[in-house]
């Protein structure tokens, strides 16, 4: 397999303070770089489960970043989605998506990334315990979009200063959210789609978890949500979106944990408003109706007749 060059130019994109970060951001870019020349290559596409897709690209990806992080960072813990269960009792801990976005990548559609968060968990902290996000890089190699952030240092795309938007009503706003690929039948989220379709600018579905809390951090999402993540998926973007002026919590404002699955992330301004929402949703109120497939095409029979 050739080798595919690493963008250059990594180190002036990261604030220099900001060491663990770029450390971390060399890996990212460098695993980025991997993974767009299987892209661009092509590979074969297996199932871990009914459609969670998985590729060669996946693995080669996380046994890169488990390589380096290892090599930069000798006591740190890796907990990796492929399987890398590395250290996982020590004081530091990295969640680690070798390629978000799995499926765009198996087809083709170049949106995926690759993410790398650091948890800080002092001694003494029990197994089922939240440490502290400290550090996080979600790197885009498609567009070659560096995003880090440090805890109490603010959040950087490219070397530029992020914040979230100022959107202050859902009507105006423009939102993110994903399905699972596990689990499908048991998610109500289609229905919360439908709601907050109706009520906003419209409902990106990106296919990257990632790059959505990337997005709500660099202000071009107002909010995003998501039933049935993993720490992996969430663990640097949550960080990014808390230190560029954003909240993330659970969908009923209960603290944001890397364990948490659910996650409602937002520029700030919103969250009252969609916290709400989604209680009144919960309760089973607030859905506006929509014409069912079958009373589309019968009102559409008796137009044409
Ligand atoms: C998936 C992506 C997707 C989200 C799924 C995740 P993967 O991660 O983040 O946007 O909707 O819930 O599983 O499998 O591509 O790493
Ligand atoms: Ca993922
Ligand atoms: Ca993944």
């Amino acid at each position: 397999m050739s080798a595919t060059p690493v963008p250059a130019q990594v180190r002036h994109r990261v604030p220099k303070h900001l060491e663990i970060a770029a450390s971390a951001a060399e890996i990212a870019v460098e695993a980025g770089a991997l993974i767009r020349g299987y892209f661009e290559r092509g590979v074969a596409t297996e199932y871990k489960g009914d459609v969670d897709l998985v590729t060669e690209a996946d693995r080669a990806s996380e046994k890169l970043i488990t390589e380096r992080l290892t090599a930069a960072f000798p006591d740190h813990g890796i907990y990796g989605e492929e399987g890398v269960r590395q250290r996982i009792d020590h004081e530091y801990r990295w969640y680690v998506d070798p390629l978000d976005g799995t499926t765009n990548f198996a087809h083709g559609f170049p949106v995926f990334c690759v993410s790398l968060g650091l948890e800080h968990r002092p001694e003494g902290l029990a197994v089922g315990q939240e440490g502290t996000l400290i550090a996080g890089v979600i790197y885009d190699p498609t567009r070659d979009e560096l995003f880090v952030a440090e805890k109490g240092e603010g959040a950087w795309l490219n070397g530029r200063r992020i914040h979230v938007s100022a959107t202050k009503d859902l009507a105006e706003a423009l939102i993110a959210t994903g399905f699972p690929s596990r689990k499908r039948h048991v998610s109500p989220n289609i229905h919360f789609y439908q709601e907050l379709t109706l009520r906003s600018h419209g409902v990106r579905r990106t296919g990257s978890a990632a790059l959505d809390l990337a997005y709500v951090a660099s202000g071009r999402m107002d909010a995003f949500w998501e039933f049935y993540l993993n720490p992996w998926d969430t663990a640097a973007g949550a960080l990014l979106v808390q230190e560029a002026g954003g909240t993330i919590t659970r969908f009923d404002g209960a603290p944001f944990r890397v364990d948490s699955s659910e996650v409602l992330a937002t520029n700030g301004l919103l969250h009252e408003e969609l916290m709400m929402l989604f209680a009144d949703m919960f309760a089973g109120r607030g859905l506006h109706p929509i014409p069912t497939p079958a009373e589309f095409a019968a009102a559409r029979a008796s137009r044409s007749s």
